[in-house]
């Protein structure tokens, strides 16, 4: 069925939106980042030690673009100088998400400004993360002490920590990074997606023979369902792999991810926190939502490229139906009070009998939400050049 696409008045009015409560948030988040969620609206003032914490800088950059305000680029440039003492002092990332980390603030910084400090970090942070691939399973191992058993796994969350390698390559003249990139993305388009083109959360590799071992959800409902946003980051993340790499099966797959996404939508557009839930009073998860848009507009580009228009228009259009289901029901109004956020309705991880997950955020504003909205936002007004 066609919902209505979010008009071109509607787009404009939303990035200004967006763009007061970011500048009204400088005080509170430019020496401090902002945490994962909120609760009960506001988000905590925290350190520059989450996951999440490039997502704000990711706004200030998105908001610089739609504004040519400098004060947006002078607080991001706070941060780069955060993340490289981050990156360099080696605070909090034993991890995998260094893209999700780097992209947004580092990279964008580089990109946008020619900044050497956030090439520096950048690049600091994707020899990181490829100290985390595993040759027994060709993988980047998402969490915990590398090798470990009850940890051998990658999670498809993964895709969107790539761009930063495949983006060191090109900077470096390195190859190495980018032939990780290739191979982690061959084990997960590998393993896990289902033959309904539904997805596992994570995937667990045995560490004595590299063979694939079983899907296990942590954040999902579980381990058989499809946690929305691992489909979500699955639908990015092939629409990305297709772009960095122009192996046309990975766009053939964006098309039957993107496909159960859809069918699983409510009427209202936006999924549940998992997509096993199609109705009822579970929560939502809105960032889903706004993390598929940025997926079909960076698949329609591509389409546009193999002049297959239609393919191009038809994205280009969901894209523009969930942005308009996000711009009716979650989108917070610059004059609200009690959130500080841009976008209500997000889940981060809400616990079930049979998932693993430490709860947090379920019906908030979630930081990557509100990135992915202004990105979504910013990229359909075709002021963005990817820094993914
Ligand atoms: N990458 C973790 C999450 O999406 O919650």
């Amino acid at each position: 069925m066609m919902h209505k696409e979010i008009t071109e008045a509607e787009r404009r009015n939303a990035i200004e939106n967006a763009v007061t409560i970011v500048r009204r948030n400088l005080p509170q988040y430019t020496y401090k980042c902002q945490d994962a969620n909120s609760v009960n609206g506001i988000y905590p003032a925290i350190d520059n030690i989450e996951w999440t914490t490039g997502f704000w800088p990711g706004e200030l950059w998105l908001s610089y673009l739609a504004t040519d305000d400098e004060i947006f680029a002078h607080a991001a440039g706070v941060f780069t100088e955060s993340f490289r003492e981050r990156i360099k002092k080696h605070i909090m990332v034993d991890h995998h998400d260094m893209g999700f980390l780097y992209t947004p603030s580092c990279v964008a910084a580089w990109q946008i400004k020619k900044d050497a400090h956030a090439r520096e970090a950048a690049i600091l942070a994707a020899d990181n993360l490829i100290s985390r691939f595993q040759e027994k399973g060709q993988f980047l191992q998402a969490w915990g002490t590398m090798g470990a058993r009850d940890n051998y796994r990658y999670i498809i969350d993964c895709l969107l920590n790539l761009p930063l390698l495949y983006w060191a390559s090109d900077e470096t003249g390195n190859e190495k990074y980018r032939d990780i990139a290739l191979r982690h993305t061959k084990t997960c388009i590998a393993n896990s997606f289902r033959s309904d083109w539904s997805s596992y959360h994570t995937f667990f590799m045995d560490p004595e023979t590299g063979a694939p071992v079983r899907g296990e959800t942590c954040q999902g409902y579980k381990a058989d369902s499809s946690w929305a946003r691992g489909q979500a980051w699955g639908v990015y993340g092939l629409a990305l792999a297709y772009r960095h790499t122009g192996e046309k099966k990975y766009l053939e797959m964006f098309e039957h991810v993107s496909k159960y996404f859809m069918d699983k939508l409510p009427e209202d557009m936006i999924p549940y926190w998992d997509l096993i839930f199609t109705s009822g009073d579970e929560p939502r998860d809105s960032s889903s939502a706004s993390i598929v848009a940025c997926g079909f507009l960076e698949a329609a580009d591509s389409y546009e490229k193999l002049a297959e228009y239609e393919k191009a228009r038809h994205y280009r259009s969901l894209a523009k139906q969930l942005l308009k289901a996000v711009y009716d029901t979650c989108m917070v109004k610059a004059d609200e009070e009690g959130v500080n956020g841009l976008v209500k309705h997000g889940t981060y991880s809400k616990k079930s009998p049979y998932n693993t997950c430490t709860p947090a955020g379920v019906d908030e504003c979630v930081s990557w939400g509100d990135y992915y909205w202004m990105e979504a936002l910013v990229r359909l007004g075709g002021q963005w050049k990817s820094w993914w």
